[in-house]
């Protein structure tokens, strides 16, 4: 049982390992950046006031976000926790997060910072692939599928994101740069901060992870 933020750049490699750690951990992954694209798929009026800040690579106003996060962590699956990927994204988002799991009377166990360098970030996310119908990551280069263009998991077909062009991956950087550090501060006063260079190969990053999942673990005895 433990709640955990992955924070980091656009192609840190959040969601490919928190999908690992979900699965790892048996817990519901929670990513902001997937539920958003769901609404804008499904036609929300949500999606519909989504998908411009999404295409242009801004954030999407946090009065948004946090009213379909409120609907997510009202469900019964986070209460063994959970993991989070694209929340926080500034510290307005932290404070509304601390807000939100207090009412439940949770608390974030612990914060895995993938740090990750700008030349990596580009090359990950120009070759990025994602399945049409289940949303599993994959990579042209780094990670393909067996059979190109078509997911190894559910068959589905896979696409390129609408914000992997190179000027939206630019403008997602500034403006994640524009306020991580004082996510980072806000969790480093907390203790609950913890950095890996996520630059490396998939599995040796999910294997600190999981040490890191260990060691902070409130039920460790
Ligand atoms: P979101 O979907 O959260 O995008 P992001 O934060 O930009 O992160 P990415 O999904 O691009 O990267 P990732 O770190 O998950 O990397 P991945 O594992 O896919 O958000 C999209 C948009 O939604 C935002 O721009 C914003 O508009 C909006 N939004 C979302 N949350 C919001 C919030 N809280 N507030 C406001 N707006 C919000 O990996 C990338 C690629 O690299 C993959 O192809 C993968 O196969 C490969 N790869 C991963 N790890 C490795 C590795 N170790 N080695 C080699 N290849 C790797």
């Amino acid at each position: 049982m433990i709640r955990i933020i992955l924070l980091g750049p656009p192609g840190a490699g959040k969601g490919t390992q928190s999908v690992k750690l979900a699965q790892q951990l048996s817990l519901p992954h929670i990513s902001t950046g997937d539920l958003l694209r769901q609404n804008v798929k499904d036609g929300t009026e949500l999606g519909k006031e989504a998908k411009d800040y999404m295409n242009k690579g801004q954030l999407v106003p946090d009065e948004l976000v946090a009213q379909m996060l409120v609907k997510r962590f009202g469900m019964d699956d986070v209460k063994g926790g959970f993991i989070l990927d694209g929340y926080p994204r500034n510290i307005n988002q932290a404070k509304t997060l601390d807000g939100i799991l207090k009412d439940k009377k949770m608390a974030i166990d612990m914060v895995i910072y993938l740090d990750t360098s700008d030349v990596v970030i580009i090359q990950r996310l120009s070759g990025r692939l994602v399945c049409s119908s289940c949303a599993a990551n994959f990579h042209k280069t780094n990670m393909p599928p067996k059979v190109s263009g078509v997911c190894d998991l559910c068959k589905g077909k896979l696409y390129q994101r609408t914000d992997d062009k190179e000027e939206t991956i630019k403008n997602r950087i500034v403006v994640y740069k524009n306020e991580v550090a004082a996510l980072i501060k806000y969790y480093q006063d907390s203790n609950k901060l913890h950095s890996l260079n996520a630059d490396g190969d998939a599995g040796i990053v999910l294997n600190k992870i999981m040490e890191l999942a260990k060691e902070n673990d409130p039920l460790k005895v």
